[in-house]
């Protein structure tokens, strides 16, 4: 009988960088099939795709580094897997807010993984105007002797919210947090313009399913 190791996280468990590596590549794989599966079963039930695409990194190590070192913590093996929640992230990009949530829900009903914590930046928005769903999880990586549990970050957020966020992030780095006031004003502007849209573009979606629905009744 494999050990299973209750904890969260790989901790005490992983003696080597590389090791951890192979571990959060592993959860990236096996968090990543499993989005897949439900995009897919998804499109067989309804006839739907609520995954526009999937993206998924490794932080790099000077990340994972630089980000102990924010937390006042030693850069060693078990610190990065006990306080570093990003190193494998994965982000899903919706067409429709809707989707989100569907998403959300259904991730969170798979046996196999443990949902740590949930942030709802859409309900609740960051100061910048930042919107996304995010999920921080736990998936059992079977290794030939030991069974570990890896972190990932589940990032959900709409095509709209995407290309905000992209384009914040990249002045928040050009500016290395110091962005002219009027910037940071009309960034979080566009945070509601990008809001409106989203919810247009869902009663719209809303409209046109109806809309077809009626039409195949009345052509039955
Ligand atoms: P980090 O230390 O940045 O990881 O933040 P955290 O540990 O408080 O977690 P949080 O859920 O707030 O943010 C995690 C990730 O969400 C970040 O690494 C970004 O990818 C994204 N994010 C959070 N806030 C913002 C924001 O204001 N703008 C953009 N563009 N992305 C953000
Ligand atoms: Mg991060």
């Amino acid at each position: 009988m494999m050990q299973h190791t209750p904890n969260i996280g790989i901790g005490e468990d992983v003696d080597s960088w590389k090791t951890m590596m192979l571990i959060y590549n592993s959860a990236l794989k096996e968090v990543g099939t499993k989005l897949e599966i439900l995009n897919d079963e998804f499109q067989h039930v309804h006839q739907y795709n609520p995954i526009e695409y999937i993206k998924s990194r490794i932080k790099s190590p000077q990340s994972i580094v630089k980000k102990l070192k924010r937390y006042g913590y030693e850069s060693t093996i078990s610190n990065m897997t006990e306080y570093v929640n990003d190193i494998a992230g994965i982000r899903i990009v919706c067409s429709f807010m809707s989707d989100i949530y569907r998403l959300a829900e259904m991730i969170g009903r798979q046996n196999d993984l443990t949902v740590v914590s949930v942030k709802d930046y859409i309900k609740n928005p960051k100061k910048s105007g930042y919107k996304s769903y995010h999920m921080l999880v736990t998936i059992p990586i079977f290794l030939s002797d030991r069974v570990v549990d890896a972190k990932v970050e589940i990032q959900i957020r709409t095509i709209a919210m995407d290309f905000w966020a992209s384009l914040e992030h990249k002045i928040y780095y050009k500016f290395e947090g110091n962005a002219p006031k009027y910037i940071s004003r009309d960034l979080r502007e566009c945070a509601g313009l990008v809001a409106m849209l989203d919810a247009k573009m869902l009663s719209l979606n809303e409209a046109i399913m109806k809309a077809k629905e009626e039409q195949e009744e009345s052509r039955q």
